[in-house]
């Protein structure tokens, strides 16, 4: 079912802007609508930006944590950014499957994010503050694959399905394992 409407993000502001997935070619037929794989291509492009802010903000947390877990901290947040970076490829290239471009700049993931991003070097937290962010960046991820998984399904994507359906299960195990260190 085409559907061909134009996706809308909030920024970390607050500030909607309209998303518009630049289409790789149009001679394209792998039985998927084009304006649904249009829709899932958008819902991939957030799914991403999500991802690789979590990731980043991960990979920040393994190099700047410090205090008394900082020996298992280290390692744990080196295992997750580690997973998360292969996983970063497998969406990219979904998207491109589907016959759109790929988002792969740092203007693009700040603007589709739903997940704030680190003030830097600067505003570093304890490491409470950065399992707690974590915690929270694991759940906005999965808060946005389930949404495009829901588009994905209805489309007949098994693919998209099968792809979100992994980085769910990874994602809930990691805000679990991290919520567990706060209680
Ligand atoms: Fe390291």
């Amino acid at each position: 079912m085409a559907k061909n409407k134009t996706a809308k993000s909030k920024t970390p502001s607050g500030k909607t802007q309209a998303l518009n997935p630049v289409a790789s070619t149009s001679r394209i037929d792998i039985g998927i609508d084009a304006g649904d794989r249009r829709e899932i291509a958008e819902g991939l492009s957030r799914f991403l930006a999500d991802a690789y802010t979590l990731y980043l903000k991960t990979h920040n947390f393994h190099w700047n944590v410090t205090g008394p877990m900082f020996n298992s901290l280290h390692a744990m947040f080196m295992d997750q950014y580690t997973e998360q970076w292969n996983a970063l490829d497998e969406i990219a290239e979904r998207i491109r499957a589907l016959g759109f471009n790929a988002p792969g700049s740092y203007g693009e993931f700040v603007r589709l994010t739903s997940i704030r991003e680190e003030s830097g070097a600067d505003g570093v937290p304890d490491w409470k503050g950065m399992v707690q962010q974590l915690v929270s960046g694991n759940e906005a991820v999965c808060r946005t694959a389930r949404a495009v998984l829901k588009t994905a399904d209805e489309a007949g994507d098994d693919p998209s399905v099968d792809l979100l359906t992994q980085r769910l299960q990874t994602h809930e195990k990691y805000a679990w394992m991290l919520r567990s260190l706060l209680e």
